[in-house]
């Protein structure tokens, strides 16, 4: 097993990496301070993991949430399920909240954790690559609005995160080849060498060879702890993990939430974002088909759906969080290996893009 901090002060976490660990009781209990522990999950993976959790946790007075599987749950009115369920059973503010499931319900979870008496002490075992690699760490938590992706929620970092390779196994390719995305992600904003590596290994890792998984996991966990200790609350540099994000998450709420993976819609803005970096002068030609043919070779789209025009795009890209006073700001890359803090790009330059790549 490995483990990598999150320096955060006294916030600070370890996030344990290894095959198998979900067996390791201890690696929860050390984390739970209280007798009342909730776990919350969804219908498709309680029935693959939950039993396992509980049998480490014998000893408390345990409570489980079952939410339904998909992004279009993903919701405020959902969160009323968790505080019900909470009050029911009349949990304090010591309970420990643990959410075990993917990028969903870490952080509708988190976001309910944050929440509950102003706040409980929560812990992610996450279930997908994505969760894994990225969602799990780094506390940002909450739920989508019809107008907007992740537009209601919190920083609010857990106490541990609890990585489990093998679960993985029960993952299907799709959701796999969206984990993939972010991972390629942290390559293309601050380290080249992974990147490359990626490339060369893409195959053994889509064969989910567990060697490379763990190393993805574990190269990703390590680049994501770097920036979030640095920036916890994205005044600056935690703003390039958003590589690709400003044209997904418009990507996501245009087409409806659950039509294109987020791993998938992020692939595609991605790919989008790198278009308009060549258009900018900072990508080269081949720069921009090296990025397309790693996110083809993973198996995840690269073009935005046709239906969605130019400016519905724009109209959905001003609903994002890193606009200032309403004007649309991207991640771009100067090079692969270095992205840009957001930038304001001319509308005419946006619109070449939107209109012309992929379409
Ligand atoms: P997800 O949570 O919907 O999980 C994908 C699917 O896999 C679901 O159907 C789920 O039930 C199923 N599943 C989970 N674990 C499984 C397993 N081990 N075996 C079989 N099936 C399993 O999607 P996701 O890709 O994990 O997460 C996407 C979400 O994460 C989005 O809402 C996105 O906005 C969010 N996200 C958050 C952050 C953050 O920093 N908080 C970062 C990236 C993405
Ligand atoms: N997924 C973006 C972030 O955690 O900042």
């Amino acid at each position: 097993m490995n483990e990598i901090q999150v320096q955060l002060g006294e916030r600070s976490y370890p996030i344990y990496i290894g095959a198998g660990i979900l067996s390791q009781p201890e690696l929860l209990t050390q984390h739970i301070k209280s007798k009342q522990v909730v776990i919350v999950t969804n219908e498709t993976v309680a029935p693959l993991y939950l039993d396992k959790v509980k049998q480490q946790l014998q000893q408390y007075q345990l409570e489980v949430v079952i939410l339904p599987d998909g992004e279009q749950f993903k919701s405020l009115s959902i969160m009323d399920t968790i505080f019900d369920a909470l009050l029911q059973a009349r949990f304090s503010r010591n309970a420990t909240l643990i959410a075990l499931g993917g990028g969903v319900i870490g952080d509708i979870s988190g976001f309910a954790a944050a929440c509950y008496q102003r706040g409980i002490p929560f812990i992610q075992i996450p279930t997908t690559l994505l969760a894994q690699v990225d969602s799990s760490v780094g506390g940002k938590t909450g739920v989508n609005h019809a107008l907007g992706k992740n537009m209601i929620g919190a920083f609010y970092q857990p106490q541990a995160v609890v990585i489990d390779v093998t679960v993985l196994e029960t993952l299907d390719d799709r959701q796999l080849a969206a984990g993939v995305a972010e991972v390629i992600k942290y390559g293309l904003i601050r380290d080249i060498e992974f990147f490359t590596w990626i490339e060369a290994n893409l195959e053994k890792i889509l064969a989910r060879d567990q060697a490379s998984l763990i190393y993805i996991i574990e190269k990703s966990c390590q680049n994501k702890a770097d920036i979030v200790a640095e920036d916890e609350k994205e005044s600056g540099i935690r703003a390039i993990l958003n590589l690709g994000h400003t044209f997904g998450h418009a990507i996501e709420t245009g087409s409806g939430y659950g039509t294109y993976l987020h791993g998938e819609a992020v692939a595609i803005g991605t790919c989008q974002a790198a278009d308009l970096s060549r258009r900018l002068g900072w990508l080269t030609d081949a720069e921009v088909e090296r990025i397309i043919h790693i996110f083809k070779q993973a198996g995840l789209p690269v073009e935005p759906p046709t239906e969605l025009l130019a400016e519905t795009f724009v109209d959905l890209m001003s609903v994002d969080k890193k606009n200032v006073d309403g004007d649309i700001r991207f991640i771009l890359l100067e090079k692969i290996g270095s992205a840009s803090l957001p930038v304001g790009v001319e509308k005419a330059q946006l619109l070449e893009t939107l209109n012309e790549y992929g379409r």
